[in-house]
């Protein structure tokens, strides 16, 4: 079985990345499963709330991804860049820093993201490269979904009426899940306990 973590960089109850990755989950091939986690539990970063008191809901979600083979984010665009809910949620999942390689090192990991605009999150996934190189994880480059004119491929409900864009979705979803079960074996499960 492979297990995939998924988090929509978006509070908003009504977000099209939430909706999109919820359609993700449902077309996760057999003997695969996306699991969604929220980042609204996820405070603001604070060094002096990570050293006194590590948030419970982070630490959670990052025993999750730690034992999954794969990362699916749904980002949206802010400004050309990422969205700061989003950053700010993976930036406390890479503490502390001696913790960090647990969660992501060799994690393979997918972008995509739904936008109103025309351009579907291109800069944001852009974005994201930064980071990802630095935590070390496999990034999945081998397909991109950046889903253009959000509302009017998501009902009001939420749900994704174009079936174009499922066909796209189906496509990034199998492809991910395939990269994820080749590349989840290289991680070592074995990075200690942060301090060891
Ligand atoms: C946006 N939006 C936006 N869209 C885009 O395609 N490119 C952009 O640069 C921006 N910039 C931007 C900045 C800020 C501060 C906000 C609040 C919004 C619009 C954005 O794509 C839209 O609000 C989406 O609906 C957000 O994603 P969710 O919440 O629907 O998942």
């Amino acid at each position: 079985m492979i297990r995939i973590i998924g988090f929509a960089g978006s509070l908003r109850s009504a977000s099209y990345n939430a909706a999109l990755l919820r359609e993700a989950a449902q077309l996760a091939p057999p003997e695969s499963a996306i699991d969604i986690v929220s980042i609204r539990d996820v405070p603001l970063y604070d060094q002096e709330l990570e050293e006194s008191a590590f948030p419970a809901a982070v630490a959670a979600i990052k025993d999750r991804i730690a034992s999954a083979d794969g990362l699916l984010i749904a980002t949206p665009e802010y400004n050309n860049s990422l969205p700061g809910v989003a950053k700010n949620a993976v930036d406390w999942l890479s503490r502390p820093s001696d913790d960090s390689d647990r969660v992501f090192k060799d994690l393979p990991v997918a972008v995509m993201g739904a936008s109103p605009g025309r351009w579907g999150t291109r800069l944001a996934q852009n974005a994201w490269l930064s980071a990802w190189r630095t935590l070390g994880v496999m990034p999945y480059f081998d397909g991109r979904l950046e889903i253009g004119n959000a509302s009017r491929v998501f009902d009001s409900n939420g749900h994704l009426i174009d079936d174009a864009v499922r066909t796209l979705l189906r496509e990034f979803v199998e492809g991910f899940v395939a990269f994820a079960a080749r590349y989840s074996r290289l991680r070592s499960r074995d990075w200690g306990s942060p301090g060891e």
